[in-house]
């Protein structure tokens, strides 16, 4: 029997007594989904998922994205986005700094992704037996909620420009990534996107601006824009809004790209390794 318990903090919950590895009945997935919704970020601990299994459970949600970096995916499998810092006869396995700033995953995109579905597959532990790498979401919903009346009146109706490019090349620990080819441009010019957006399932109100990837508000090209960006910024990933997760072997995590953001914490190197795999659900065009 499904358990939902609530995080305590602005968003977040674990669902307890449900096996992935198995093919859910209807209402077990509609009451996951319902869960999903409502808490924004929701996770299973204990998981133990083949590839195909972790797919399958993700197809339900909707159909998935193939990353623009093709060589960060599970061989064999262009659907699972490696995230990790283990590197196997001199190649990265993945993606070596993915997140380490606020950002939704492919709000770069046209059609943003709808949630991603991240599988912890091995968790980097500290001396004294705590979890590493920790990932911090932030509600964007609550963050919205929050605004003061003037503000919201102020960025009703305003566009913010998204830039894939922005983030690709950010200073990152790891040192420096290949040049973007050709394609990979093509496939991620700049895109406008509504700064307050709906959530196409429960209709909440979204603050849609990260840190990561939002480059600029539409038609404000001066002070005034990089000003009121910055403000947003800096109001939607307050601690008040913040649920963190500590990972651990076999946790199946799904936050939703629409009312979150999150950050990666690269507070750990090898010889510890992080080794997490991502399917990344395709979402609609933001209203
Ligand atoms: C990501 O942003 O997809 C990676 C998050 C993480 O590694 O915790």
């Amino acid at each position: 029997m499904l358990r939902i318990e609530p995080s305590g903090a602005a968003l977040g919950a674990e669902i307890v007594g449900v096996d992935l590895s198995k093919t859910l009945d209807d209402a077990t997935f509609d009451a996951i989904v319902a869960a999903y919704h409502e808490h924004e970020v929701v996770f299973f601990r204990g998981q133990t998922l083949t590839p195909e299994q972790h797919i399958a459970f993700s197809r339900r949600f909707g159909e998935l994205e193939l990353h623009v970096r093709a060589d960060r995916c599970r061989p064999g499998y262009p659907e699972l986005f490696v995230v990790s810092n283990v590197i196997e006869n001199g190649k990265p396995i993945g993606s070596q700094d993915a997140g380490l700033f606020w950002h939704s995953d492919l709000c770069y995109m046209a059609e943003p992704s709808r949630g991603s579905i991240f599988y912890a597959r091995e968790v980097p532990i500290a001396d004294d037996g705590r979890p590493l790498g920790d990932t911090l979401f932030a509600s964007a919903t609550a963050a919205y909620n929050a605004l003061p009346d003037s503000t919201k009146q102020r960025i009703a109706g305003l566009k913010a420009v998204n830039s894939y490019e922005k983030g690709y090349y950010r200073d990152r620990k790891s040192g420096g990534r290949p040049p973007l080819t050709e394609e990979q441009k093509r496939r991620t010019p700049d895109i406008e996107h509504p700064v307050v957006r709906t959530h196409p399932f429960t209709g909440r109100q979204c603050l849609f601006v990260n840190e990561g990837y939002t480059s600029a508000i539409a038609g404000m090209d001066g002070p005034d824009g990089e000003t009121l960006l910055n403000t947003l910024l800096e109001h939607a990933t307050q601690q008040r809004f913040i649920y963190r997760h500590r990972w651990r072997v076999g946790d199946l995590l799904i936050w939703d790209n629409c009312s979150t953001q999150h950050l990666a914490v690269p507070d750990y190197e090898l010889p510890r390794r992080r080794v997490m795999e991502r399917a990344t659900v395709r979402g609609s065009r933001p209203f």
